[in-house]
């Protein structure tokens, strides 16, 4: 095809290689394709296997606008649905919560079975060839992984190709074995790719984060490629009490989720897209349960303290972004591999999204 846009997503070689256009950052035109081709289709991390141990525990969340709940059923399965009754619409569940025995709507008290189905619809008598047991819940794939639930609405792998080869490269290093211990959200306002552009390269540490670039060595540090994920690796250096001596590993998993294992915790990252311009990143915290709640403290510190610094660069690169001032710059190939590879794979899925 020869529309000027089908070149825009053309395949670029990682030496060859321009940042993605500035329209798709910028202009709230692109933000349905892109919902349509990326967070209607692919894995999205949705919660954590310990918030659905027993029957009845159940997490809300969203994937691109729809509305979702995972709930562990009675037959010890996990399931997850769109949580949106086939009524009028309603929420079945509007929080996290344990042990529910049904899942009532809020609105008119329509009650569904844990595994979908629909129970009861409070004085529907009257209503014509109504059929409580042709009702169901649309389903939403959904999967445990290292102690982490995914799900998707249409997704073009399976997850164990989605995460193909992390699980070799973590060896002992189990993610179950860590215990969650609390969740911080920053809200940003740049568009979610920006984020994830920023986290994809150290070529910024030496200028952005001085401390932390005081704790890697910059000259080791390594980006490697895989199909959808890439890692950034380094080892620890001065990294003293809070993070141990060993390997930091950072995990971008394709499309919005990172993945960052240190000797003495792991954390999780989404970025989830608000607006062209406005994002909200979650941040996970997980210790081992042996852990020491003091280095646990001096770790969110400092996590807080780099997290600020990429918070105040993010937005000043929206800025720019939306200046009319910016087309597509070059990449640096020895240092922006990992921003090439996922700027890659938005290219593929507008593609296909297209065709
Ligand atoms: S919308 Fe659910 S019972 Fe009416
Ligand atoms: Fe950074």
């Amino acid at each position: 095809m020869s529309d000027a846009r089908h070149d825009a997503f053309a395949r670029q070689a990682l030496q060859r290689a321009s940042a993605l256009p500035a329209a798709l950052y910028a202009d709230p035109a692109w933000v349905p394709r892109e919902r349509a081709a990326v967070f209607a289709r692919d894995w999205q991390l949705l919660a954590r296997a310990d918030q659905l141990r027993a029957a009845g525990d159940h997490v809300v969340g969203e994937l691109a606008g729809v509305p979702v709940l995972a709930v562990r059923g009675e037959d010890g399965a996990l399931r997850a649905f769109h949580n949106v009754c086939r009524h009028r619409a309603g929420p079945l569940a509007t929080c996290d919560g344990r042990g529910a025995r049904a899942l009532r709507c809020r609105y008119h008290g329509w009650t569904y079975r844990l595994d979908g189905g629909l129970r009861s619809a409070p004085e529907m008598g009257e209503a014509e060839g109504f059929d409580p047991a042709s009702i169901r819940l649309p389903e939403v794939q959904v999967e445990v992984w290292q102690g982490l639930v995914f799900a998707a609405l249409a997704p073009r792998m399976a997850l164990a190709e989605l995460l193909a080869g992390i699980d070799a490269r973590l060896g002992a290093r189990r993610l179950d074995r860590f215990v969650f211990a609390q969740r911080i959200s920053y809200e940003i306002a740049c568009n979610w790719k920006v984020y994830v552009d920023n986290y994809l390269e150290g070529y910024h540490v030496p200028h952005i984060h001085p401390g932390l670039n005081r704790m890697l060595d910059y000259r080791s540090y390594r980006t490697e490629l895989g199909r959808w994920h890439s890692l950034q690796h380094s080892p620890l250096e001065n990294a003293g009490a809070v993070y141990g001596e060993g390997e930091a590993l950072y995990w971008y998993v394709w499309p919005n989720m990172m993945l960052n294992v240190l000797p003495q915790r792991l954390q999780t990252n989404r970025v989830l897209p608000i607006a062209p311009d406005r994002c909200r990143v979650e941040f996970d915290y997980f210790f081992p349960p042996e852990g020491d709640p003091e280095l646990a403290r001096g770790d969110l510190d400092f996590s807080d303290a780099v997290q600020q610094e990429d918070i105040a660069i993010s937005e000043a690169v929206q800025r720019g972004l939306a200046s009319g001032s910016y087309a597509a710059g070059r990449l640096c190939p020895t240092r922006e591999s990992g921003v090439w590879h996922f700027q890659e794979l938005m290219r593929e899925a507008l593609r296909e999204s297209r065709d």
